[in-house]
């Protein structure tokens, strides 16, 4: 019996402070008009003191785990995609699953640029479907707003941070993620790029001084990219699955820029009400955009059992990828209050076990004998 991986729960977060256009024009030579007719783009969210990438992608996680009705001991598999990790390692993934209290899963994060969730859940469907796995926890979180140059008017005026996630379950019924379609081209990885900070470049005064620890990008160049692989990678996924145009549902497309979206709704003769864009309120929150904008879809009630998805995406790398989708699952109920309770109860206990086994390894290095323990935390 062939095993599938359906989407069965989804969430996002957004941090609570709002950057305008207006609020741009006071920091580089922009305007509010410039930046809606160019992009599309109306105001981004930023993360304030003490939000991170992790600590988004947590608040991401809870929910979509909520709407599974799975608690976080359930997941087998944590990927997060980000482009703007917390650390370079430990990986923020390793840090998800601590915050979680999800202490059976293997975790690690996966660097694809913009398309970085959508390489994420194919390779957690593709786990799934092996047999490897049967819950999986995909995020896409981004802090870009660390790595914008805020005094360079033709990238800040896009980006934005947030947090996406989704769920994967192994189930027997037909549907899940039915396909997907991944590609890559390295010869344009200097028209998207973050020149300095790898081993390449290490940071250094000089690096610092001329500010290479930002996003640099040919804008024109990834336009035109970004407009071709929207469409090629749509069709290679709707032939995978032997479906047509006509019979996509919703198509989720990378939030990067509107001009960009129509476009490939014009190349693949789409009718606008069949595209889902959300980048007027967010901007561009890189792997983020494509699982804050399937949750948001969801949230909305604009897909339903049996519809067809394909989200698109594309990016830094450069790559590209498309995921086609058979939706099954309903709109949950409203979470008794009680469960919200239990689960906030488990995320508290999380922290404190944290807390506790970071202690007790300080203690053991100070010569304090341990209780043997297991690889849970259990005593032997
Ligand atoms: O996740 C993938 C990430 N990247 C993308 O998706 C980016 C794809 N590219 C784009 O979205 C567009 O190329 C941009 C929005 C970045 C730029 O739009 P454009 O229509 O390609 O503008 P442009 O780069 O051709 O610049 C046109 C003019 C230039 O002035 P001159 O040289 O014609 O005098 C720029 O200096 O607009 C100027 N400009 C601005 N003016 C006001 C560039 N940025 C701004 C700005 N405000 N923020």
């Amino acid at each position: 019996m062939s095993v599938h991986a359906h989407v069965v729960g989804w969430g996002k977060y957004l941090p609570k402070r709002l950057l305008t256009n207006d609020d741009l024009s006071r920091l580089v030579s922009t305007s509010d008009e410039w930046i809606r007719t160019r992009t599309g783009i109306q105001e981004r969210h930023l993360v304030e003191d003490g939000e991170t990438t992790s600590s988004m992608a947590v608040l991401a996680a809870r929910k979509a785990l909520e709407i599974a009705q799975l608690n976080p001991a359930q997941i087998d598999l944590i990927i997060v995609a980000t482009v703007t990790p917390d650390y370079i390692f430990p990986s923020t993934a390793c840090l998800v699953q601590d915050l979680l209290g999800a202490n059976r899963a293997a975790a690690f994060d996966l660097s694809a640029g913009c398309t970085g969730f959508v390489y994420g859940l194919s390779v957690a469907a593709n786990m799934i479907s092996a047999g490897t796995y049967r819950t999986a926890l995909v995020i896409g979180a981004e802090t870009l707003s660390t790595i914008t140059d805020w005094s360079d008017r033709s990238t800040c005026v896009l980006f934005g941070d947030g947090a996406g996630a989704i769920v994967l379950q192994a189930g027997e019924n037909k549907g899940g993620v039915l396909a997907t379609s991944l590609g890559s081209d390295g010869s344009g990885r200097d028209m998207l790029w973050l020149p300095a900070g790898g081993c390449r470049m290490p940071a250094s005064s000089r690096t610092v001084k001329e500010r290479l620890h930002f996003i640099h990008m040919n804008g024109r160049e990834v336009f035109r990219f970004a407009v071709k692989v929207m469409h090629s990678a749509t069709s290679d996924v709707l032939e995978k699955i032997g479906c047509s145009l006509e019979e996509i549902s919703l198509l989720i497309p990378h939030q990067a820029n509107q001009r960009i979206i129509d476009a490939a709704a014009r190349s693949l003769k789409l009718p606008l009400e069949k595209i889902f864009s959300n980048v007027a309120k967010y901007g561009n929150t890189s792997t983020a955009s494509i699982p804050i904008a399937l949750s948001e879809a969801a949230e909305l009630g604009r897909i339903k059992p049996g519809d067809l998805v394909i989200c698109v995406a594309f990016g830094a790398g450069l790559t590209w990828g498309a995921l086609a989708i058979r939706w099954t699952r309903p709109l949950p109920q409203v979470t008794p209050i009680w469960r919200r309770i239990l689960r906030s109860l488990f995320y508290v206990m999380a922290i404190i076990r944290s807390y506790l086994r970071r202690l007790s390894r300080r203690l053991l290095s100070l010569g304090v004998q341990e209780v043997p323990r297991d690889l849970r935390g259990r005593r032997k």
